[in-house]
């Protein structure tokens, strides 16, 4: 199938999947709730018809794996995630998925020194345990009995969500690769930000990808009548939490390639006419040096008690994950470089302030990203987008460099 029909089919995948959602109106999919069945059977469908053989691990994964005749152990990885954030795009992830499904089907019938499998993450958003990148560390073998045990806001844990979506927990371990097979992980994604864009260009190269830090702070004050309680007498948790959101956003745009971020509060009881007894915010704080953003970090918890001693009110800090910057592999690397050389295209640098499942698959083999130019910049919105012919130019990418990887003959 020539690369035009399959660039036409995967953004046309891209449009019926973004219609699988858990809410009406908008899209969100989250690990291992209902429309996750609806997706891995579509997935299934277009990997069995680009001649993949197909399972299904005990986290949702759904893999693909290209059986040729091949002389050499160990499989090259093509893949990225199909869960969404709330009321998401429809290219974050999956288009990384579906271009690799689309890879594997210009391929077909060619003979591989390496085996090819194509994984389609069910979660790496972390947005209903609130903790990221289950899928991948499930194939890496780094799903923890901790995570296991994290609760979603219903009070399921991660555990209790495999089982009732009818997967086997007793094979979580035998999700994961034998250590040494795979030989190489590629994946392919939307930039999700400007460069590319102001630059001018389809297509960039990660050649690292940014460490986050993600925890939660709650500030506990005391509720009171906001008519009767003077202000002078006050704990108001949201107050303090107000005080302390405007330094994380100076502490960003102070800090030279710092991204720091609260983009979730709950307030309590939350109510127009009672002084907010309790807050409790999400912190996202990342940059490319490890050492940048955790003294941001600390500085930053530092302040927060600071707010809170001076207005009597108690600070509470919940670690969630603390993810080191990872640099992609360089020999990979310079190879894609080469292949989008021969593509006419420039190999230009960007790192990546968004965490990838490439980031955990670089705990058992070499890694590689090719961005694709996000319009506008803009993603985790409904406005996220691609431009066909960026779609198109990667796939031929795609192919060249996979083929490469896994040796077609
Ligand atoms: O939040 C992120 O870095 C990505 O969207 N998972
Ligand atoms: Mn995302
Ligand atoms: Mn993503």
């Amino acid at each position: 199938m020539d690369l035009d029909t399959l660039t036409d089919e995967v953004l046309a995948q891209c449009d019926l999947l973004g219609g699988i959602s858990e809410e009406p109106g908008r899209l969100t999919r989250t690990f291992l709730r209902p429309p996750a069945k609806v997706v891995q059977n579509h997935l299934a469908e277009w990997m069995t018809a680009a001649g993949l053989h197909v399972r299904i691990d005990s986290v949702g994964n759904v893999i693909g794996r290209a059986e040729s005749p091949i002389s050499r152990p160990g499989v090259f990885v093509v893949g990225s995630h199909v869960d969404t954030v709330p009321d998401a795009g429809k290219y974050d992830g999956i288009l990384g998925v579906l271009l690799g499904i689309a890879t594997a089907k210009a391929l077909r019938g060619r003979r591989f020194t390496h085996a090819l499998d194509v994984v389609a993450f069910s979660e790496e958003e972390g947005v209903r345990f609130r903790t990221p990148y289950i899928g991948s560390r499930a194939v890496c073998g780094t799903l923890s009995a901790e995570l296991l045990a994290r609760r979603d806001a219903d009070g399921l844990t991660v555990s209790d969500a495999i089982r009732a979506f009818g997967l086997g927990l007793d094979s979580v371990q035998a999700a994961a690769y034998p250590p040494g097979t795979v030989v190489g992980y590629f994946e392919a994604h939307i930039e999700q930000g400007p460069v590319l864009e102001a630059r001018g260009l389809s297509l960039g190269v990660v050649p690292a990808i940014m460490g986050q830090t993600r925890a939660w702070v709650r500030f506990v004050g005391q509720a009171g009548h906001a008519g009767t309680q003077p202000m002078d007498i006050r704990k108001d948790a949201l107050a303090a939490a107000a005080e302390f959101i405007t330094t994380v956003e100076r502490m960003g745009q102070s800090t030279a390639g710092l991204r720091a971020t609260v983009g979730s509060l709950t307030v309590s009881p939350n109510a127009t006419n009672v002084v907010a007894g309790e807050v409790r915010l999400s912190l996202d704080v990342r940059h490319a040096g490890d050492t940048v953003r955790r003294q941001a970090v600390e500085q930053l918890f530092a302040k927060a008690h600071a707010i809170g001693s001076g207005r009597g009110i108690r600070v509470e800090i919940e670690p969630g994950l603390e993810q080191s910057a990872v640099a992609c592999d360089s020999v990979l690397l310079s190879r894609l470089a080469d292949v989008l050389r021969s593509e006419g295209h420039s190999p230009e640098w960007v790192v990546s302030g968004a965490g990838h499942d490439a980031v955990i698959m670089a705990d058992i083999a070499p890694v590689a990203m090719l961005f694709l130019r996000s319009p506008g910049g803009i993603s985790h919105h409904p406005d996220e987008s691609v431009r066909r012919e960026d779609v198109r130019v990667a796939l031929g990418v795609m192919v060249r460099f996979v083929a490469n990887e896994v040796g077609v003959a």
